[in-house]
């Protein structure tokens, strides 16, 4: 029968897709408090209210949102109000016409793609809003997308409902973007988008994206499925751009490349390779600009590292030693084997870590996070038997 083998690793597939929206957002409770705030005269008033989230990419700006208007629904539904919201990618819909249809279709699925004006369309979307009787929020996700192909009227006539509705309508809105988009938007728009209602999503720390990714495994995969030591990996190749969408999804390939296997188990390698395949940071440039001294230190790494996720400076300058004699060079002492290390690390070869021991003392850990060491060193390999791919002159 096809299908049958159960799954080894992964226990709920859904809790790793782009969709998905955590029941708990950690490191975003301020965030969610200044929503919270923003949007206390909409549920306790009627009023329109409006917030712009804006952040890097990854940082959790729209499955903040998300959550926001769910937890609103719930809390609605559970005192006796009523609210909807509306969510737009403007990077699919991203022009007026685009945004409007799939307004309207929220309320009438079989509104026609074709003859009406925007004017007309408009119209009919305040008639929805109206008989419904109830606050909407409107969320354009990637809003920029939308104001860059000059779509900046529709932002300011669904502004101006605001002073127009009548009753218990109200509509609000939360724009998305990485940028500022209060600067894209002309003074008319503005006025009733008050500034100070940016809310800013920093890039995460290595901290919080291992509670990220750690949380995210424990709901998606088998328990014990993977060791706290290759959550801590994928927090460390992640802590460079700080986003959690990298994280996630280098999360959901290791597993889909652990579950061919049948050990049950998501290991450090796993991860290299959901790493190489998403993102390399290793081009064949960066090891082709090595000298030979640093490409025979960076195999010794690569070498000693094997299947685990670190390697301590020690081991891998006993490794060095013997990876100089089998290429007939000289070793280098311990301060210019330090040396070469930083280099490399500089250059997003490789991380350091220092980590406090047990019997007291601190020991330097190399970890080699975006390619798995065998790939790495049969590539250094394949160039350092090739002389014309060396650099000799020091970096
Ligand atoms: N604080 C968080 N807790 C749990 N998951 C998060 C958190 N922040 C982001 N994520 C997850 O990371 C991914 C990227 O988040 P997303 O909201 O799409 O970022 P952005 O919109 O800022 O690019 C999503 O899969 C999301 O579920
Ligand atoms: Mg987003």
């Amino acid at each position: 029968m096809m299908f049958e083998r159960t799954s080894a690793i992964i226990k709920d597939g859904k809790k790793l897709s782009f969709e998905y929206v955590p029941e708990k957002l950690v490191h975003r409770e301020e965030q969610m408090r200044r929503l919270e705030t923003l949007f206390r005269p909409m549920i306790t008033d009627g009023l329109s209210c409006s917030a712009f989230l804006t952040g890097s990419v990854g940082t959790g700006k729209t499955v903040t949102a998300k959550r926001f208007c769910e937890d609103m629904l719930k809390y609605c539904a559970a005192n006796g109000k009523q609210m909807d919201y509306i969510f737009i990618n403007c990077r699919i819909k991203n022009t007026e016409y685009g945004v409007l249809i799939h307004l309207i279709r929220h309320f009438d699925p079989g509104y026609p793609d074709r003859g009406f004006s925007a004017d007309e369309m408009l119209r009919s979307f305040k008639k929805h809003i109206e008989s419904r009787a109830r606050p909407f929020v409107i969320i354009l996700d990637e809003a920029d997308m939308l104001l860059k192909s000059s779509n900046k009227d529709i932002i300011y006539q669904m502004s101006r409902f605001t002073d127009e509705l009548r009753g218990n309508s109200s509509l609000s809105m939360i724009l998305i973007s990485q940028g500022q988009v209060a600067e894209m938007l002309d003074d008319a728009s503005m006025s009733s988008f008050k500034r100070a209602n940016t809310i800013k999503f920093d890039r995460y720390t290595k901290d919080e994206l291992k509670d990220i990714v750690r949380i995210r495994a424990e709901e998606a995969l088998i328990s014990g499925a993977m060791d706290g030591e290759v959550i801590d990996l994928l927090a460390d190749i992640g802590k460079g751009y700080g986003d959690a969408r990298l994280v996630i999804e280098m999360l959901e390939r290791a597993a889909t490349i652990a579950e061919e296997r049948s050990d049950g188990r998501v290991t450090a390698d796993d991860v290299r390779s959901a790493n190489a395949m998403i993102y390399s940071n290793v081009s064949e440039n960066k090891l082709i600009a090595l000298d030979t001294k640093r490409k025979l230190a960076l195999l010794a790494i690569a070498r000693a590292i094997k299947g685990d996720p670190y390697v301590s400076i020690t081991r891998a300058e006993k490794t060095y030693a013997v990876v100089c004699e089998e290429y007939g060079q000289a070793a280098r002492k311990h301060t210019q084997f330090w040396t070469y290390v930083q280099d490399m690390e500089k250059m997003n070869l490789l991380d350091t870590i220092v980590r406090s021991e047990a019997e007291g003392g601190r020991v330097t850990y190399i970890s080699l996070p975006d390619i798995p060491p065998k790939e790495l060193a049969k590539k250094l390999e394949t160039f350092l038997d090739s002389p014309t791919a060396n650099n000799e002159y020091e970096i």
